[in-house]
């Protein structure tokens, strides 16, 4: 590549009020979905995820268990790392919002922005949802509760710092109107042009009876608000050192390519982040796609709600890559979408036991009884085989666009087509009557197979590196597991 600038992705730093579940599974999946895939194209690609580990519903759940809150968080992380390895995430940064690093930055770029007059002291009197750390305005509660949590708000009156974001409602403006991918899926950006259109105002940035949080340095009686706070770990992480005047490690990854993110927190990624950004004088990041959510029975999975579902529940009885494919095949990314067992096992039955892995186990066998265990030469003039490299070119611009249920839809389509394809040539009749035939389209089928495992690698990285084994990637022959009894890759259930 002619310029070493990375290909940056990163996922919301997740709340340690909670431990990890599906919804936060599918975020970071998500980024790994398309790292793994990105970097199988030769990019250079860095995805980071992380926590975010201040506030009054940490300083509050810890004292119920009778920790202190870094004992807490410190327990919680532990959990979101080990489920990111379970399901297979390559991530390849971790930031905590409690690293000394990012505290000392996030202090000093408080300072900047006080300086710059960004920042200034003033009091606030307004309404808080202490489940969302956000300050809404009567007009937006619902039947008087927080409209996400649906619970009572709090009255605030304190003296507080605040960001004059209403200073940059035209820039956000003019930006979003330059760059129409920012605000991703498209069906989106209408929610955020009203708002910004609709008038900025500034908002409060600092808490006074928050203890748990970094504390201002000029001003140690305030904390600095927890999502300012966050936000900000998306330049830490990555090494920007507000002090230095250039910093080749950060201008190698900034400005970021995808901020990935579920669509409750859109506001903050696509109006507050890019404004602070804007006060820093740095470039904005080129996409916010702000996904839907997983639901049960039509309710938002959370932790507030009480209806959380452990993918680890679901990896014991079926696998990782069995997860990781349900979630992407099932709803397409940007809605939302109703989780149930009962859909997964029937999905996991169609389409991994009856077609994946019916048709791998079908193909192998044949290779094995009728190509005495030679891998075939790629196959010329095959219209099957053209057609399926063709279908690769719009699986690959699904995956860039994050229409994963799209490329998912492609293979499984490719997958039936083979499928009827035996069905129809009957190889086993071949074998008597034409064995020219039957050499010619086993060919096809084994090259179309491999395509087949490349495509779900991004997706299921386990059970394409088993078929590529089995397929002889790169070998003509592989002679252990040619001689080694086949299993199915999806026995059914
Ligand atoms: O908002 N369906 O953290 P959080 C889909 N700390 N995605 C879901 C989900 C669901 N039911 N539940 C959670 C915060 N998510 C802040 C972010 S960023 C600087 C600070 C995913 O623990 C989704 O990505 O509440 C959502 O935006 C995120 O987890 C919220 O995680
Ligand atoms: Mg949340």
């Amino acid at each position: 590549m002619a310029s070493s600038k990375k290909y940056y992705i990163s996922t919301p730093l997740y709340y340690v009020n909670s431990r990890p579940h599906i919804g936060h599974a599918y975020t970071t999946l998500a980024a790994d979905v398309l790292k793994r895939h990105l970097k199988s194209i030769g990019k250079d690609v860095y995805l980071q995820t992380g926590t975010d580990e201040h506030g009054i519903n940490i300083e509050r759940i810890s004292s119920e268990n009778n920790k202190t809150p870094k004992e807490w968080a410190d327990d919680v992380v532990k959990d979101f790392k080990e489920m990111w390895k379970v399901l297979h995430i390559d991530y390849d940064y971790f930031i905590r919002t409690t690293d000394d690093y990012h505290q000392k930055q996030v202090q000093l770029i408080f300072e900047r922005l006080i300086r710059s007059g960004d920042i200034y002291k003033g009091s606030y009197d307004g309404l808080y949802c202490s489940s969302c750390e956000t300050f809404y305005d009567e007009s937006e509660l619902v039947e008087g509760n927080c409209p996400i949590h649906k619970k009572p708000v709090e009255k605030v009156n304190e003296e507080t710092y605040f960001f004059r974001l209403s200073k940059y409602q035209d820039l956000l403006l003019k930006y979003y109107s330059e760059n129409p991918s920012f605000l991703s899926p498209s069906f989106r950006a209408p929610e955020i042009l009203r708002f910004v259109e609709g008038g900025l105002k500034d908002i409060s940035v600092s808490r006074t009876r928050v203890k748990w949080g970094i504390p201002v340095l000029s001003d140690p009686n305030h904390t600095i608000y927890v999502w300012f706070d966050a936000l900000i770990n998306y330049i830490t992480g990555i090494g920007y050192d507000i002090e230095k005047e250039k910093n080749e490690k950060f201008e190698s990854f900034w400005p970021c390519d995808l901020h990935l993110i579920g669509k409750e927190i859109f506001r903050f990624h696509a109006v507050i982040w890019p404004a602070i950004l804007l006060a820093l004088k740095l470039p904005l990041p080129k996409k916010v796609y702000a996904h839907g959510w997983w639901t049960v029975d039509g309710e938002k999975m959370s932790k507030s709600r009480g209806n959380i579902i452990n993918p680890l529940d679901i990896v014991k009885e079926y696998g990782v890559d069995v997860f990781r494919y349900f979630i992407f095949k099932e709803v397409p990314f940007g809605q939302d979408g109703d989780f149930s067992m009962e859909l997964l096992k029937a999905k996991y039955n169609s389409d991994l036991a009856n077609g994946i892995g019916n048709l791998f186990s079908r193909t192998v066998n044949m290779v094995r009884k009728y190509l005495d265990n030679v891998m075939p030469e790629k196959p010329e003039d095959s219209e099957i085989f053209s057609r399926f490299l063709a279908m690769q070119k719009d699986i690959y611009k699904d995956i860039e666009e994050l229409q994963f249920s799209l490329a998912l839809d492609k293979v499984m389509k490719a997958v039936s087509i083979m499928n009827k394809e035996v069905d129809t040539k009957k190889p086993w009749e071949l074998a008597k009557s034409d064995t020219v035939a039957l050499k010619k389209f086993l060919n096809e089928m084994v090259w179309c197979l491999r395509l087949v495992s490349r495509w779900i690698y991004p997706f299921m990285p386990d059970t394409s590196a088993k078929m590529n084994m089995y397929l002889a990637i790169g070998k003509t022959q592989h002679p252990d597991v040619n001689a080694a009894k086949l299993t199915p890759l999806f026995p059914k259930k």
